[in-house]
């Protein structure tokens, strides 16, 4: 088969992923994507880096097999933990996903940036070089979301437990000037409206919402293009796989219409 019309792979610990995969489907239309969500092992954010590794290659090994020519990694955590291992170990693109710190930092708005991401993320070494290497750690606020990925892994993302979830998380910075949210987590794409609206309430400044799978898929595209590997002919197919009960799978396929 000519390699360009050969699928994409994407992976995340659950359903977070599912949130870059819609964007990428309107990116991308003509691609053909292979998507794998191990619900049977998330949350990967409490995990150590060492078991989040290994799963995260046993899962991408699966997508390998299956044909994929290129692998997105929709996972902060499983990126902090895996990444370098993957660009090892596969012999074609492999895209990652980071916490959005960057364009967060250069905004000129006044004020502190709230980063939201599991502890697995924010304690890794990865997230502290990049800390270090974008600079201006001062303004920088972590706040760790253990048990945020859990609870949106089923699939209700309107319910009162996941707003007073957020509201629990925001409400320490009470009164403060926040310039903006970095969204570090793929399950947090789904309530990135309610964060910054509970924000918005409790907060003071822009509280602008940066969420890195933008350009994560801006540069999948890119890549594409530079190895030649962007399929040309029309159409395009999602085929989803998930770990665990087959409950899962009918929950992604509900979150993948859900808008
Ligand atoms: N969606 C994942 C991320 O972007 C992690 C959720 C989890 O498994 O804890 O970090």
């Amino acid at each position: 088969m000519d390699n360009r019309n050969r699928p994409i792979g994407f992976f995340d610990s659950g359903v977070g992923g599912l949130s870059v995969l819609k964007y990428a489907l309107q990116e991308l239309p003509n691609e053909d994507f292979l998507f794998y969500g191990d619900c049977a092992n998330v949350p990967y954010g409490e995990k150590t880096a060492e078991e989040v590794r290994d799963l995260t290659i046993s899962c991408c090994d699966l997508l390998y097999k299956k044909g994929a020519k290129a692998l997105l990694i929709a996972c902060n955590t499983a990126t902090s933990a895996a990444i370098y291992a993957m660009r090892e170990k596969y012999q074609m693109p492999v895209i990652s996903m980071e916490p959005a710190i960057k364009p967060a930092i250069l905004s000129e708005k006044p004020g502190k940036v709230l980063v939201m991401a599991t502890p697995g993320t924010l304690s890794s070494q990865r997230y502290a070089r990049l800390v270090q290497k974008v600079g201006h750690e001062q303004r920088l606020i972590s706040v760790p979301c253990g048990g945020l990925a859990d609870l949106l892994e089923q699939g209700e993302f309107n319910s009162e437990e996941i707003k007073s979830y957020i509201r629990k998380k925001v409400e320490p910075y009470r009164g403060q000037e926040i310039s903006g949210i970095v969204i570090g987590c793929t399950h947090y794409s789904f309530i990135s409206d309610q964060i910054q609206k509970i924000a918005k309430e409790l907060l003071y400044g822009a509280c602008d919402i940066y969420d890195g799978m933008y350009g994560t898929v801006r540069h999948l595209k890119n890549l594409l293009f530079e190895y030649n590997l962007d399929k040309r002919t029309p159409g395009g197919n999602v085929e989803l796989f998930a770990s665990g009960e087959p409950r899962h799978l009918e929950i992604m396929k509900k979150i993948l219409k859900y808008n």
